[in-house]
């Protein structure tokens, strides 16, 4: 592109990265800290949702978006994706040369993380295509830095967050699970809800929050039944604060035969547990048909974090999408 060549000599090498959205299956929040920042103890299921990000050496750092909810995301240096950029080539001493196009997938302020997806999965496509010999543990640490959701966004599948969500551990898990998500197209601002969780809550929030054991059971014994009934959100009551309709959108998936349901994160995505992809289905179908919600996706989790799907040296693959 532009005739800028890559490190390899390749012009226009191109390296397309996949990361997912998630969901948080239990959200523990805890009192507000001096730093602004709330104690976590959450679980993470990426999902999948996907955001694609396609790299391209290119002069200067810039960013187009095609897919769901593309007009709403910002194209100039607030996009998460151009932070990733920057960040990786400050902490490298490499010169920051890349377009970079987002596929998107994830909803746009949803609560499930598609702009930390974005920037994990710009992280990954920059490291390949600049060959900055970063490890994996040095680019989670520039991940947590952009963001909470960040290193989720890298590490995927199902995993226990602390901190301020950004201290990842793996979690033990069996099965693979089917989600119905009824999607809003007017999003929820996170500091906004945090800021109704704290107006609400205050300090009767624990200073550390606790992890259900009943939760982490039915994820180790891959029991949908006990997971429905273990989804939890301590954030839950500030988005229903203020967006008052999702109460409604809860109690239809619940009719609808969901197995537990649930707002993602700071919302307004609801996440509604089903027993198999056709009940899935047919709870999203209820959502849209009571018009509740803008959108609906059906997506299974859990799925891995940002990873490399068509490198510089590769051939794009059969199933490729585009
Ligand atoms: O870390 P991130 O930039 O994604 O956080 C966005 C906002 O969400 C923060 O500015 C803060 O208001 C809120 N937040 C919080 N506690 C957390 C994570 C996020 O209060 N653990």
């Amino acid at each position: 592109m532009n005739g800028v060549r890559g490190r390899d000599g390749a012009p226009g090498a191109q390296v397309r990265v996949r990361a997912s959205g998630k969901l948080n299956l239990a959200l523990g929040v805890g009192r507000r800290q001096p730093d602004g920042y709330h104690p976590l103890a959450t679980v993470f299921q990426a999902v999948s949702a996907f955001e694609d990000v396609t790299a391209t050496y290119a002069e200067g750092v810039s960013v187009t978006v095609s897919g769901l909810h593309a007009d709403l995301v910002p194209l100039g240096e607030d996009n998460l994706a151009i932070k990733a950029a920057r960040l990786l080539a400050e902490a490298t001493g490499i010169e920051a040369a890349v377009h970079l196009h987002l596929h998107k997938g994830v909803p746009v302020g949803g609560g499930m993380a598609g702009g930390s997806a974005d920037a994990a999965a710009a992280l990954v496509a920059c490291d390949a295509l600049w060959g900055t010999e970063l490890n994996r543990d040095q680019i989670s640490e520039l991940a947590a830095l952009l963001g909470s959701d960040v290193p989720f966004a890298m590490h995927g599948h199902t995993a226990v967050g602390r901190g301020r969500g950004h201290l990842i551990s793996p979690a033990m898990t069996r099965g693979s699970y089917h989600w119905a998500l009824g999607l809003r197209r007017n999003g929820l601002s996170t500091p906004r809800v945090y800021a109704a969780f704290d107006a609400l809550i205050g300090d009767a929030a624990p200073d550390e929050p606790h992890l259900d054991a009943e939760l982490m059971r039915a994820l180790r014994s891959g029991n949908a039944v006990a997971l429905g009934a273990a989804l939890s959100n301590d954030l839950q009551p500030a988005a229903l604060e203020l967006a008052p309709h999702l109460a409604e959108t809860l109690a239809l998936a619940e009719d609808a035969g969901a197995l537990g349901v649930v707002v993602s994160g700071s919302g307004p995505t609801v996440a509604a547990l089903a027993a198999d992809g056709d009940q899935a289905v047919a709870i999203g179908s209820a959502m849209l048909a009571a018009g509740v919600v803008d959108d609906v996706l059906c997506v299974t989790g859990p799925v891995p974090g940002a990873r490399v799907v068509h490198g510089i040296d590769q051939a794009p693959q059969a199933d490729d999408e585009w």
